[in-house]
């Protein structure tokens, strides 16, 4: 798809957000909640949630919520079109004005990350630049915090560019790492400044 950035009405008012989720879906749960209670004072509104897993949970959150739901495979060739250039026509045609990647396992690229640069973000449960990075996921990134001997861990909210974990970050949350801590009991406590961040995130990007 070629899509030239200028033709495209990105920010409307209130500001779509589309949420990107590949699991559970406990920070789309979060923008949901603060979208009901008014965090977003009606400046931004979720306006679809997709997934590139069929089972996500995430999606359930969604449909509960009354939140129009899509469903895009990775592309299994190279004829096919590939996800983040599907993820950019939807977007496009849906005036999205702002991408939250929510525990969103795809890499983007391609035209999608030209078209969206500085509307779309990404949270990820580590203090970047620490921990991040390639097959820096889930379990693997507390497991090698712990490795690590460190005192506090966290979560950051970043814009995507090319790179992994590389865009400017926009929003870190610190929590303590306690010496009787394992991988589950410190990604819980990550798991609650993230749901706080990921909200703060959005409310700056959709004020900006
Ligand atoms: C979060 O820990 C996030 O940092 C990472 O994926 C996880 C998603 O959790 N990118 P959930 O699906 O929102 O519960």
């Amino acid at each position: 798809m070629r899509v030239q950035p200028e033709r495209f009405v990105l920010s409307e008012n209130p500001v779509k957000m589309l949420i990107l989720v590949s699991g559970n879906g406990s920070n789309l749960q979060a923008l949901i909640d603060a979208e009901k209670q008014g965090v977003f004072e009606g400046a931004g509104t979720i306006t679809g949630v997709l997934s590139d897993r069929p089972c996500a949970y995430g999606l359930e959150r969604a449909r509960l919520a009354g939140i129009p739901v899509y469903i895009e495979l990775p592309a299994k060739s190279g004829t096919e079109p590939s996800l983040s250039d599907r993820i950019l026509d939807l977007a496009v045609k849906n005036h999205v004005g702002l991408i939250i990647l929510a525990g969103f396992l795809s890499l983007l690229r391609g035209d999608l990350i030209k078209v969206y640069a500085g509307k779309i973000i990404n949270l990820h449960p580590s203090l970047l630049p620490k921990f991040g990075g390639k097959g820096m996921m889930g379990e693997a990134v507390h497991q090698a915090v712990l490795a690590a001997g460190e005192t506090e861990s966290g979560c950051t909210v970043h814009l995507v560019d090319s790179g992994i974990d590389t865009g400017t970050i926009l929003i870190q949350r610190k929590v303590p790492v306690l010496p009787s801590d394992s991988s589950r009991s410190l990604a819980d406590r990550i798991h609650h400044a993230e749901h706080i961040a990921i909200v703060e995130a959005a409310v700056m990007m959709i004020r900006r």
